[in-house]
């Protein structure tokens, strides 16, 4: 059995080591390219204060590079009786390399090190995520103008209400996106710090130079304050977690007006067949399980935020083992998004739309509000044009203009599709991946 870092001159049954070390060896294992990462930087900045020499940096880097190319490859994993990933590449170094393997360690501690390795790995997920709400937003952009001038009753109260659109309704949920997509940016902006050198989260009396390790790992700044920056722990998954939740909430509710307008009773939209699932008994079934299964998918993910929330909840400042159990919740939470995002924008361009859905007199009534807009413009004052046409309807004697004027910003005649895309491009600029990409590559040598 592989021993702890931290094994001194006893060690804890296996029962406590079972329970402590928890999924750890299977969660740590998403963030294995983060943790060699933050190494490198790590140990660059060890030989530039003096506590590595320049070929012990060499050596190390080398190794820690090959390390990495087998995590690339599947060809690493976290064995038995290692407690965690921290410990493993720990164990690798010094098993191939000698006792230099056990310098790395100087003036850092685990605490900083699942911190630093949880950011970088978020950043990048985000950066993923970010990039497949760009996607989607551009298709529903895409299906918003296509379907511009086709109409479909607006509901209030599930009650037909006012004329609506197939391009407001796409283009509703693009613009929703705009605002998800601020809420991942400040997430983003708050995981870009770096928090490596708070050690335990009281720092070291060795004279670390936090700014290199910053660079290096392309952070925008530092978490400086070391306290913080453990406290951080917890708040950044969080937060996070908030930015998904907006994601996940916009995609719910598009899942479920999609399911709903996909039923024959409303028929305003239809999957083609290869896009539904069957029934084992009822033959004529075609069933919309995509928008289903997206739907429970990101209600679910909207729980993240109180998830974290309960884990850490009322803990005082300082590092705790608790803080260990939001890896559970929080690090599957982003291939689930992910595959929601992709899966939505995969099939938002299959659905057929119904575009005679109001040739169906049950939609006359809400043209109702046009025939007063109509009478008050030509002079009759709002009130009584309202009350006309309510009498006009209880009598029956109401027949729809289906020819309708929308003009201002925002509506059916004026979709602001343009605005709208600056918008997003605007906040996507805001990001500023390409310099993280670059200082990633020159720390792994791969430029
Ligand atoms: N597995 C631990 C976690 O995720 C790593 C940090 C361990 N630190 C400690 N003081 N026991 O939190």
């Amino acid at each position: 059995m592989a021993t702890k870092l931290w094994e001194k001159n006893f060690t804890p049954t296996a029962e406590i080591e079972h329970f402590t070390v928890g999924r750890d060896r299977e969660l740590d294992a998403y963030l294995a390219e983060s943790d060699v990462m933050g190494s490198m930087a790590h140990i660059t900045m060890l030989e530039s204060i003096g506590l590595l020499t320049a070929d012990e940096l060499k050596v190390l880097l080398a190794e820690l590079r090959h390390i990495q190319a087998e995590i690339r490859a599947g060809e690493f994993c976290i064995e038995e009786g290692v407690e965690d990933v921290h410990s493993e590449v720990e164990l690798l170094l010094t098993r191939r390399l000698g006792d230099i393997g056990k310098k790395i360690h100087s003036g850092r501690s685990r605490n900083d090190q699942v911190l630093v390795d949880l950011k970088l790995w978020t950043r990048r997920q985000l950066r993923e995520v970010v990039e497949l709400v760009k996607a989607l937003f551009d298709e529903l952009q895409a299906q918003s103008e296509h379907y511009k001038n086709v109409l479909m009753p607006g509901y209030t109260h599930l009650q037909v209400a006012m004329p609506s659109s197939f391009g407001l309704w796409f283009g509703a949920y693009a613009e929703s996106l705009t605002d998800d997509m601020l809420f991942l940016q400040a997430a983003y902006k708050m995981v870009n710090r770096n928090p490596l050198g708070s050690a335990a989260g009281y720092g070291s009396s060795f004279p670390l130079n936090r700014q290199m390790t910053t660079d290096l790992l392309g952070f925008d700044s530092m978490d400086y304050n070391v306290v913080y920056a453990q406290m951080g722990r917890g708040k950044m998954e969080r937060n996070v977690g908030f930015a998904i939740a907006s994601v996940a909430g916009t995609i719910a509710k598009l899942a479920f007006d999609a399911c709903l307008f996909n039923s024959q009773n409303f028929a305003f939209v239809k999957l083609p067949n290869e896009c539904t699932t069957g029934s084992s008994i009822m033959p004529h079934k075609k069933n919309p399980d995509v928008f289903e299964l997206t739907r429970a998918k990101c209600n679910k993910l909207q729980a993240l935020p109180q998830q974290v929330m309960l884990i850490m909840n009322n803990l005082p400042s300082g590092y705790f083992r608790d803080l260990q159990i939001i890896k559970e919740v929080f690090l599957p939470a982003f291939a689930e998004l992910k595959d929601c995002l992709q899966m939505t924008a995969y099939i938002i361009n299959k659905m057929q739309v119904n575009e005679h859905i109001l040739d169906d007199p049950r939609y006359d009534l809400m043209f109702s509000v046009e025939e007063v807009n109509r009478l008050a413009s030509n002079g009759m004052p709002f009130r009584d044009a309202y009350k006309k046409v309510g009498l006009d309807i209880e009598a029956e004697r109401f027949r729809p203009v289906k020819e309708i004027h929308h003009t201002h910003e925002g509506s059916i005649g004026n979709l602001c599709t343009a605005e709208i895309a600056a918008l997003m491009k605007h906040i996507l600029e805001g990001f500023g991946f390409e310099r993280v990409e670059v200082a990633e590559r020159k720390l792994a040598f791969e430029e």
